[in-house]
């Protein structure tokens, strides 16, 4: 028995295959992500895990196969429609960079604010947002003030995903959202997602991407194994780290450091800075 038994999936790919020109790029993927799931898709670099994140913002056309997002077939969207599906804010994407989300010339907490504004959000109430998502990334209220430069990596990092928060999305897509970083600020960010998912457990999914299987393993529940555009191995992370069925699965598992990639959820309260 699930929470969300009766609901369909939050993201539901459906035999789903994206052509740049003469050249397929993702074949035929299927996955499912429930809300209040972390589905992790790993891959090496020119694997598509970008592209896969485009299909489900919309920013590619599918040549083939259908996206869900709850429910809804958005891969047949276009004009007037795509826009409004757009402006709803259902899925919200995070960058590896955050400075592609943050304006250099805007204090932090403007930025966090943007797509509030954007919607004509009430001042209060939009206040009231803004503390949450801020609160719910461990960022410290002080850090507000400044422009981007005066903050880590890290904390500029987990202000684009309290940015993406403020809208309330049903889905977040993180593309590398901790590979810029040094260790010490990866941690910080990993946790900070692993906290979301605690709090935020029955509402909100999390489809997050990255080339390193180390940083996914101790944040998703599921992982999607994706090698030249073709899903090789899909199921629950702690059985594909303890037991990994496809060769290059293994290789990417290798290639992590085994202090890293065993360690289970930590409970850590988040400390703010
Ligand atoms: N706009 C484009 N036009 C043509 N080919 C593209 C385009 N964008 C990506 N590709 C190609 O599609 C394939 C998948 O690219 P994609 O960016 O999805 O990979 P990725 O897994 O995100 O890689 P990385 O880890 O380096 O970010 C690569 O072979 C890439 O060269
Ligand atoms: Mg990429």
């Amino acid at each position: 028995m699930t929470h969300d038994e009766g609901r369909g999936p939050l993201l539901e790919l459906q035999d789903l295959s994206v052509d740049y020109g003469p050249v397929r790029v993702l074949d035929r993927l299927s996955l499912r992500l429930r809300a209040g799931q972390v589905v992790g898709v790993v891959g090496e670099s020119g694997s598509g895990k970008t592209t896969l994140a485009k299909a489900v913002l919309r920013t590619v056309d599918a040549a083939n196969g259908r996206v869900l997002v709850d429910g809804q077939d958005i891969t047949r969207l276009r004009g007037g429609a795509l826009r409004r599906w757009r402006r709803s804010g259902a899925v919200q994407y995070v960058f590896q960079d955050p400075l592609r989300s943050l304006d250099p010339g805007i204090r932090i907490g403007e930025s966090i604010a943007e797509g509030l504004r954007i919607a004509r959000i009430p001042a209060d109430q939009a206040r009231e947002r803004v503390d949450a998502a801020v609160e719910a990334v461990g960022l410290d209220a002080e850090l507000l003030t400044r422009l981007p430069a005066g903050l880590s990596g890290g904390q500029r990092q987990r202000a684009a995903i309290a940015r993406a928060l403020v809208v309330q999305p049903r889905l977040l897509v993180l593309d590398e959202p901790v590979s810029a970083l040094d260790a010490a600020s990866r941690d910080r960010v990993v946790q900070a997602l692993i906290a979301l998912r605690r709090s935020r457990d029955e509402q909100l999914g999390m489809l997050v991407i990255s080339h390193d299987i180390g940083s996914l393993a101790a944040l998703s529940d599921r992982l999607v194994v994706l090698h030249h555009g073709r899903i090789v191995e899909d199921g629950l992370t702690s059985q594909i780290v303890a037991r990994p069925q496809h060769p290059y699965t293994r290789r990417l598992i290798d290639s992590v450091p085994v202090i890293d990639i065993r360690q289970p959820n930590r409970p850590a309260p988040l400390a703010r800075s």
